[in-house]
Order: structure tokens, then C-alpha cells, then sequence
């Protein structure tokens, strides 16, 4: 008798432990994580002309590499990384270790692993932030190269035994396509995100490069974070069911913020009807989120381009959301589609002579703010439409009022670009594979 009793408070006891455990791990898993990110440019003091300028080049160079990319990884197995050119728009402040070491990544929507520059260096570009230290971590650990990420990594992994271990440890090596490349070890650690109040996540892999060196430099960042649809990329390891960013007016000074795991009504706070597109993945290039785009309209004229344009073909073609992109580019035919639309409906003279970016501009009246038609883009079940600010900007020259539209000419792939998602809080919901975007203060969230 006096047994079942104690079996009994036994039961309720574990039942009363697994609901609490349950309830840890629930609330672990809605716990909102913020982290706090800085336009490249920003504290830079460009005017208007700079920054555009800046931002036109970056983008021609990362839609070439991204075109070069995914023509070429139809004859690279899924799982291996082909990188991108390594540009830098945002910076997303996190930390590693234990106690924790600051660090800046590149946040990159289209690449998979997150990487910082490690000490010993054998080979660093310069960073403001000291590098990370992994002999100062009570958290830091190699990763044997048996492990699930080194094999996820395959093939640009090797294995090295060195005399410490007697398992053999996994060794990365990543080259981009401009022959900027970063080798380390890949480890675990434990990350800690949070502007405000801030959250530890233990076991986390990434790089920690020893020998990096290309085109990092000079950006402040001290490497990349992925945030692409890998199972490496940071979302996939944290196993967030989704994540938004929410990017301030980037000519302006406030910090823009990314969130992990959002609440859904922290997310319809926008400023206007949410709208919902499905996102799209291509087995040639699975780390990029792909849209279906099927059409652009310039004022009130819809644009008469066939759908197929901006469709995948076989791993090529298509169109993605980027946060690596600044400006969206758009094919050829397409480009001047556009162009030719707003021309005719602006009614002002362009420059003959482009910017030396190859962005496409108009002498506008002096001290006037000339009307612009208003430019669309629709997906499938979701219209996204630029407010003025997020497609053209101005500036002087000599006296003269200039006018710009911030698009520039790629090539097969479209590629929707920051610029023209500023004040928008965008929703990478990937649990149910859908991209959502609703126009916001950005600067309030
Ligand atoms: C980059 O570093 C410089 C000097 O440390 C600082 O003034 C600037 O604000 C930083 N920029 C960003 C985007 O963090
Ligand atoms: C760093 O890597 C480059 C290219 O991968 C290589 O040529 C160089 O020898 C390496 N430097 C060091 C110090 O390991
Ligand atoms: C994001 O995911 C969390 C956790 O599953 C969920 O509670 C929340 O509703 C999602 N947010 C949105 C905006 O869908
Ligand atoms: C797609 O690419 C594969 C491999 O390059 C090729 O064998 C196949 O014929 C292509 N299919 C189409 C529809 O172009
Ligand atoms: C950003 O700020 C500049 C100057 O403060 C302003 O001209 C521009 O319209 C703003 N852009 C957006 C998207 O709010």
C-alpha cells in the first residue's frame, strides 16, 4: 500500500517535471531574439550621390557573381557551397564565447555558413573589433570531422589531426568568386545575439577563420553571417520557425533590427495589409529564397514581359530576395523596359552621360520634387509596391538637380535588392515556405 503511494507521488512527480520541462523548452523556443544591424556605409559621412554610387557598384558586382554562381553549381552536388561575390550591405552585431566576444558579420541571405576571423591568424585583414579568441572561451570546441556540420559542408572540408586530439578535426576552406577566400577550423560554440535583453545559444558551428583575405576589408566586418536555407545557415541552427528584418532609411543614421522567431502580433504592427508570396527553392542553388515574380507595372502601364522571364529555368534565371544586394537588377529586355515606361512618363530629360555605375538619371526642375510614377512589382499572390523613396533618389551637381532610378541593368536572374526594401518589416517565414512584407517604421520596432 504504503509502495503504491510512493508510486504514485512518484508519477505526479514526473509528470509534474515533464510539464515543466515541456514548458521550459516551449518558451524557450517562442523567446524572440533581436539583434541590432548597421548599414556597411553608415558613419561614413557620404552624400546621397556617394552612397548611391557605392551601393550601384556593390550590386553589379554581387548580380555577376551570383549569375556565375548559379550557372555553375548544376555540376556541384547540393550541400556544397558555391560563394557568392562577398559583399557587404548590413552588419549584424552578435557575440561569441564564454564570456562573450563581440563580433560584426556581413549578413548574408544566400550564403550558409557564419565565420569570424579567429586568432592565431595566420593571414587577417584589418577589423575594428579585436579578433576572436578562442583560447579565452570556456565554450569553445572542435568539431571532429565525422560530424553532421563537416559533412554538411562537404566538399570544401578536410580533415586534420592534430597531435591535441586523437579524433580527426574538420578544416574549411571557402573561396568566393573573386578569389577572396577564408580557411579555418570549423567549431562550436556558444552564441549569444540580443540588443537589449539577450539570449545564449550553446553548440552553435561556424568558421573560425584563420587565413582570410580578398575583398572583407574594409567594411568593419569581422566575417559573414549565413542566413541562407542550409542546414548550417544560423535560422537552421537555431531551428527558428522564422526570422524578418526590418531596414531603417539607409541615407539615414538609425539602426535597423533582425528578429528570430517574431511574434505574430509584433509582425501585424505594420502600417498597412500584409502581403504574402510563397518562397520558392531550386535544387541547383538551395541556399537563395526565390520569389515568383510575373510582372512589373510602371505608372499604370503593365509592362509586356511573358512570366517565363523572371521564372527558374533549370537552375538558371529566376528571382531572389537578397540581403546582400543592395539595388534590385533586373534582365536586360527587362531593364529597359522599365527605363523606357518611366522616361515616357516622367517627361524629363535624361542624362546622356550615365553615372559612372551605370545607374540611369534625369535633369530634374531645380528646387521642384517632379512627380514619379508609381512602380509594382507583383507576385505570385502579393503586390509589392515602391513608395517613391525606395526606387529613385536625388542629389545636385554643379548647380544642376539630378534624379536617379535605383535599378540597375543584371542579368538572367532578378534580384530584389535593400534599397528598394527599405521601411518594409520583410518575414522569411520558413516554416511554411512564405515570404511576407508589410511597410513599417523601421526605426520603432
Ligand atoms: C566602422 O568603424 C569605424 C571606426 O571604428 C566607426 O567610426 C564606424 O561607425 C563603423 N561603421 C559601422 C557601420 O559600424
Ligand atoms: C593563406 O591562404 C593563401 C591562399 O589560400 C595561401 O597562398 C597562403 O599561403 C596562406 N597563408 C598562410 C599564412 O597560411
Ligand atoms: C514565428 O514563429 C514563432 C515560433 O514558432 C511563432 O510563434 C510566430 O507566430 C511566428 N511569427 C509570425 C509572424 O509568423
Ligand atoms: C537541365 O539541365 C540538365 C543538366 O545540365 C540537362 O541534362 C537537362 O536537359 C536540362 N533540362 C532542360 C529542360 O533544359
Ligand atoms: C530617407 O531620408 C532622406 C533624408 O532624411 C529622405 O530624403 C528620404 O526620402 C528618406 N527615405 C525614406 C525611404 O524614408
Amino acid at each position: 500500500m504504503k509502495q503504491q503511494i510512493e508510486m504514485r507521488k512518484l508519477a505526479v512527480l514526473i509528470v509534474a517535471l515533464l510539464a515543466a520541462a515541456l514548458a521550459i523548452s516551449r518558451c524557450n523556443a517562442a523567446e524572440t531574439v533581436r539583434m541590432q544591424l548597421t548599414h556597411v556605409d553608415a558613419g561614413r559621412g557620404l552624400n546621397g550621390r556617394e552612397l548611391m554610387q557605392r551601393m550601384a557598384l556593390r550590386s553589379r558586382a554581387r548580380a555577376a557573381r551570383l549569375l556565375l554562381s548559379s550557372t555553375a553549381s548544376s555540376v556541384v552536388s547540393p550541400g556544397s557551397y558555391t560563394g557568392v561575390f562577398p559583399v557587404t550591405e548590413y552588419l549584424v552585431h552578435m557575440a561569441i564565447g564564454t564570456p562573450p566576444q563581440s563580433v560584426l558579420l556581413a549578413l548574408d541571405t544566400g550564403s550558409d555558413l557564419t565565420w569570424t576571423q579567429c586568432r592565431p591568424c595566420a593571414a587577417c585583414f584589418d577589423q575594428p573589433l579585436p579578433y576572436f579568441d578562442p583560447s579565452s572561451s570556456s565554450t569553445f570546441d572542435l568539431l571532429p570531422c565525422g560530424s553532421t556540420p563537416c559533412q554538411d559542408l562537404a566538399p570544401v572540408t578536410a580533415c586534420v589531426n592534430p597531435k591535441s586530439r586523437p579524433d580527426q578535426t574538420c578544416v574549411y576552406t571557402y573561396s568566393y568568386g573573386d578569389n577572396s577566400v577564408t580557411t579555418g577550423l570549423l567549431d562550436v560554440e556558444t552564441f549569444t545575439f540580443g540588443a537589449g535583453t539577450s539570449v545564449s545559444v550553446p553548440g552553435v558551428a561556424f568558421g573560425c577563420g584563420i587565413n582570410n583575405s580578398g575583398n572583407f576589408k574594409n567594411n568593419n566586418e569581422t566575417g559573414i553571417a549565413g542566413f541562407g536555407r542550409g542546414p548550417l545557415s544560423l535560422p537552421s541552427q537555431l531551428k527558428v520557425a522564422n526570422f524578418s528584418y526590418c531596414l531603417t532609411n539607409i541615407t539615414g543614421s538609425k539602426p535597423s533590427t533582425v528578429l528570430l522567431d517574431l511574434p505574430a502580433d509584433l509582425y501585424s504592427t505594420g502600417n498597412g495589409a500584409v502581403q504574402t508570396t510563397p518562397l520558392i527553392q531550386s535544387p541547383e542553388s538551395p541556399y537563395y529564397y526565390y520569389l515568383s515574380l510575373k510582372g512589373i507595372t510602371v505608372g499604370s502601364t503593365r509592362l509586356p514581359v511573358d512570366e517565363s522571364t523572371f521564372a527558374l529555368r533549370n537552375g538558371t534565371g529566376g528571382t531572389i530576395i537578397d540581403s546582400g544586394s543592395a539595388v534590385t537588377s533586373l534582365p536586360s529586355q527587362v531593364y529597359r523596359l522599365v527605363l523606357d515606361e518611366f522616361a515616357a512618363q516622367v517627361k524629363l530629360p535624361k542624362l546622356t552621360l550615365p553615372l559612372a555605375d551605370g545607374l540611369t538619371c534625369f535633369f530634374s526642375p531645380p528646387w521642384a520634387k517632379p512627380d514619379v510614377p508609381k512602380l509594382l512589382l507583383h507576385f505570385e499572390g502579393a503586390t509589392m509596391e515602391l513608395p517613391r523613396e525606395n526606387y529613385v533618389f536625388g542629389f545636385e551637381k554643379t548647380g544642376k538637380s539630378i534624379l536617379c532610378l535605383a535599378i540597375t541593368e543584371g542579368d538572367e536572374m532578378s534580384i530584389i535588392g535593400n534599397f528598394q526594401q527599405q521601411n518594409m518589416h520583410v518575414l522569411y517565414d520558413l516554416q511554411n515556405s512564405k515570404l511576407s512584407f508589410v511597410p513599417a517604421e523601421c526605426d520603432m520596432l
